[in-house]
């Protein structure tokens, strides 16, 4: 996920470029980079880090023009180096190009245009795209494009300029947000309203397979078959703050509502459904190795804990490895005795959690293999890992993980498809799993349908002081992540348990003012769940249960239900923990916290 700003127009480009990307740092932050033209000449300057670095990189140069386009990078192909930086360029330093989402068929482009002479200098996907337009340019650059974008297979939100044509700037959409506006201070482009809202409200929202051709006092927009598309100006009543935040009020809402897209990110590209199985091209290399390992061991903290506990049910049933998982910051005081042919798999959103990173200074101690999955590129964890898996779920600002829990079960679950499929999985099995897993971002959507009866049932649940969440096998994991949600943003005491332990001790915690979140899809362990919120029933405890659509019966057992699609059990957690994050929400926001910066807490644990 990176910032797009594009300008053309009478008024300070320069200026209203870096303002307008400074609004978009949340989006990226590891480097920035602009191309200005002048009316004959394009200066493009780039550099790693901040906006802050590029402007004090600008500063003393007497940068003029009329038109430019500016980007903040969120890394997904590519080292945070300043070759990697965009805008990228053409052999002729004629085509100019900012790019937000990923060129899944890159490597092929880049192949074919590399034997027909084209030179490339950085190591990322959207470099192509430059090189495809000049490839297809004959002095008309939006025909240019659109040749160029029917050969690209993936995701974009993508702003050009060019040398030649000093007259206008083209843009477009396929999955990647861009908003423009054209009015009497110039035309504007960007991936989202904060960058430019400034200086218009009226703004027109793309849509994918949309290309906008942006002139200083016009602009037309036509779909990829150049027919012309007429579109509604929506005029947004948003300050400069709730556009960053896509008009919602806080982070981590914005960050629960983008989990089908966050989710469709990871999973984009690392599918082959007709062979039931996942490319995933950080494994590559160690590909061999994977198919000798007897053991996985998950170390994480946090949410990413939880999210490893899932994928040890998955390893296990879809790959037959044996699985353990433990927190980071323990793992260091265990002897953890060595066996042969194990894996360590550390799962870290920021990649930078100094408990995880302490773990991994032990495993590199031993000669067994260290994987990642961490969504911040270059993070530590990514580095010091001998392979990994990016989670692409973009930056995570709230400090309630949300999205990076979703998208990690997703990665885990690509994981474990590949290592089954390297194993005794059938052919039959593995399509069904990733046509499961390939459904997840529209079950997603659906269940994020149900938001407004979740706030209303923060409401009328604000007044317990305590609350217990419960599940078995994929939902238990699910309970424990749920408790961690609301405690950790609303401050109620909360306690995640397995269904099954209940009866062990915290029953005697149930009465009439402690409620129970019970997570219960109709699953293999359904029948056992019932009777555990029965058992809470019998000693007059509420109860909430989450469970599949469809499910009748339950209402007359308990006091709430929130139904999920239907979705495979090994898949249900991804369905299941979006109630629980939404719930620990509203309750945090019913008692006027702010959700995105609880007390005591901070995004990235960089202590031990
Ligand atoms: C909870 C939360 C934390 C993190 C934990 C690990 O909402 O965000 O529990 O999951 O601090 O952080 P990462 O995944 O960055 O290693």
């Amino acid at each position: 996920m990176c910032g797009i700003v594009g300008y053309i127009g009478d008024n300070n480009a320069l200026d209203i470029g870096i303002k307008g990307l400074r609004r978009l740092e949340y989006r990226g932050y590891d480097s920035a980079g602009l191309a200005i033209h002048n009316g004959n000449s394009v200066d493009c300057i780039k550099s790693v880090g901040k906006v802050d670095d590029l402007a004090q990189k600008i500063k003393d140069k007497d940068l003029k023009g009329n038109s430019i386009i500016l980007h903040s990078r969120w890394a997904t192909h590519g080292g945070v180096v300043e070759k990697n930086a965009h805008p990228h360029t053409d052999c002729k330093g004629n085509i100019f190009i900012v790019h937000n989402g990923i060129v899944e068929n890159y490597k092929e482009i880049r192949a074919k245009l590399t034997s027909l002479g084209h030179k490339f200098v950085s190591e990322t996907d959207s470099e192509v795209i430059s090189h495809l337009i000049e490839h297809f340019y004959e002095g008309n650059l939006e025909e240019a494009v659109i040749k160029a974008l029917k050969y690209i297979k993936g995701t974009y939100g993508l702003v050009v300029m060019s040398k030649d044509n000093p007259d206008r700037i083209v843009a477009a959409r396929m999955f990647s947000p861009l908003v423009i506006s054209v009015n009497e201070h110039g035309g504007f482009v960007a991936s989202d309203p904060s960058a430019i809202i400034s200086h218009s409200k009226r703004m027109i929202f793309l849509e994918d397979g949309e290309v906008a051709v942006i002139k200083k006092d016009d602009f037309i927009i036509t779909d990829l078959e150049s027919r012309v598309k007429d579109k509604q100006e929506t005029e947004l009543d948003w300050d400069i703050e709730e556009a960053q935040k896509g008009g919602y009020p806080h982070f981590m809402i914005k960050e629960i509502m983008e989990q089908s897209e966050s989710v469709a990110n990871s999973m984009r590209g690392r599918l082959i459904i007709e062979e039931g199985i996942s490319k995933l091209g950080g494994i590559d290399s160690v590909k061999d190795k994977l198919k000798e390992i007897k053991k996985i061991n998950i170390l994480a903290c946090g949410t990413s804990y939880y999210a490893g506990l899932i994928g040890e049910y998955l390893m296990e049933e879809l790959a037959g490895i044996p699985t353990e998982v433990d927190f980071a910051s323990e793992f260091r005081y265990r002897k953890f005795p060595t066996v042969a042919d194990e894996a360590y798999l550390f799962i870290s959103q920021s990649g930078e959690t100094a408990d995880s990173l302490a773990a991994l200074k032990e495993i590199k101690k031993r000669e067994a293999l260290a994987l990642g999955i961490v969504n911040v590129v270059g993070a530590s964890i990514a580095r010091e890992t001998d392979a990994g898996v990016y989670n692409h779920a973009g930056p995570e600002i709230g400090v309630a993980s949300t999205k990076a829990f979703t998208s990690q079960v997703v990665v885990l679950a690509l994981m474990a498809l590949f290592l089954g499929r390297q194993r005794n999985l059938s052919l039959a099995d593995g399509k069904n799993i990733a046509n499961d897993i390939a459904k997840l971002p529209i079950l997603i959507q659906e269940t994020l349908k149900n938001i407004k009866d979740i706030e209303l049932l923060a409401k009328k649940y604000s007044g317990a002081s305590n609350f217990l969440f419960v599940g078995r096998k994929y939902s238990y994991p699910v309970a424990m992540e749920g408790a961690l949600k609301l405690k950790e943003i609303s401050y109620i005491h909360s306690e995640g348990y397995s269904s099954g332990e209940m009866k062990h001790g915290p029953i005697a915690l149930i009465d009439e003012n402690f409620p129970t979140f019970a997570i219960c899809p109709k699953d293999s362990v359904y029948e056992k769940t019932l009777s555990n919120i029965q058992e809470i029933k019998a000693r007059n405890g509420k109860v909430i249960a989450i469970t599949t659509m469809g499910n009748e019966e339950i209402k007359s057992l308990v006091d709430d239900v929130i139904y999920i699609p239907e979705v495979n059990e090994v898949l249900s957690p991804i369905l299941s923990v979006i109630p629980v994050q939404v719930f620990a929400y509203y309750m945090a926001v019913s008692f006027g916290y702010n959700p995105d910066m609880p007390r005591n807490l901070a995004k990235s644990v960089t202590v031990e």
